[in-house]
């Protein structure tokens, strides 16, 4: 079936009715990494909330220095820039997989999930991911004392890369993806239109930042909503050493908390955290 979802700025700004992200829309054809592009625009403050689509990217990279790779205009791939965000890094990285989970909503009668630190599940495979990219770079061990949980006093630049699958099938994946990755086609038994898809993707975030700078626990609250992880064994590698427990919750400062299999509780940070027990495993770099 042919797909008239061609990127458009015009068609994505249409009756988007967003109060900071998307005000300013550009859509590249072809460009390394969309990141990059945000990159350059975060240098001017004034870029604050603008969104960078791509239909290709030449050199698309993941979490841990992962490449991303999509054939051209089978994905959503984005990048919005942040000059003004209060959010810690883990507090926003917990925003973002609210904000992409829920903009996703429910795909083929099931809802979107949160793997965490930034992965999006639909029936137990990776629909989307999360490159979080920051200046500074993100710091291991924040030392700013936060006014509330999860914010900061000073105010940070934040570029967001999400991709999303959405044309792609199963053969699409190369072999070793076919058995954790999928498509919102692939779920919904149908063409998606990322026009709309990117319009949700927009609104929600939107939405889900300026709800994480009044109230981070209604991000928290929504995040456990959508966790596969919680109340669910978790194996992980933390700094190079390896723990295992049950995910208890999530902290909107110290990230991932676990009762551990060795006695006591410990709270584990996006930034040195990998996840190892379950079919996808991320990091966050
Ligand atoms: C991951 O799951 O490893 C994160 C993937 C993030 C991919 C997106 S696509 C748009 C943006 N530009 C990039 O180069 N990466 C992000």
């Amino acid at each position: 079936m042919p797909k008239n979802d061609q990127l458009d700025p015009d068609k994505i700004k249409a009756n988007l009715r967003t109060k900071r992200i998307g005000r300013k829309i550009l859509v590249y054809s072809c460009t390394s990494s969309t990141n990059d592009i945000a990159a350059e625009y975060a240098k001017n403050k004034k870029n604050d909330g603008l969104a960078i689509f791509a239909e290709e990217q030449t050199a698309g990279r993941g979490r841990a220095g992962t490449k991303w790779h999509s054939e051209r205009a089978d994905s959503i791939l984005c990048s919005i820039v942040l000059t003004d965000c209060k959010l810690n890094p883990e507090l926003l990285s917990l925003t973002c997989a609210v904000a992409v989970a829920d903009g996703l909503g429910k795909i083929g009668g099931t809802e979107a999930k949160i793997k965490w630190p930034n992965d999006i599940i639909l029936n137990g495979k990776k629909v989307a991911g999360i490159l979080l990219e920051s200046t500074p770079r993100f710091r291991g061990g924040d030392n700013v004392i936060p006014a509330k949980a999860g914010i900061h006093n000073d105010r940070r630049t934040y570029i967001i890369g999400i991709g999303i699958n959405c044309h792609q099938n199963k053969d699409s994946f190369p072999a070793e993806l076919q058995p954790i990755a999928t498509s919102i086609d692939i779920e919904s038994h149908s063409i998606a239109d990322r026009v709309s898809l990117a319009k949700r993707l927009l609104i929600s975030i939107d939405h889900w930042l300026e709800v994480a700078e009044k109230n981070s626990k209604k991000v928290t609250d929504q995040w456990r909503k959508l966790s596969i992880q919680l109340n669910h064994r978790v194996a992980l590698i933390f700094n190079g050493t390896r723990f295992a427990g049950n995910c208890i919750g999530i902290d909107p400062e110290k990230g991932l908390i676990l009762q551990l299999d060795t006695g006591g509780v410990r709270m584990f940070d996006a930034a040195h955290t990998s996840i190892l027990n379950s079919k996808v495993t991320t990091t966050l770099s």
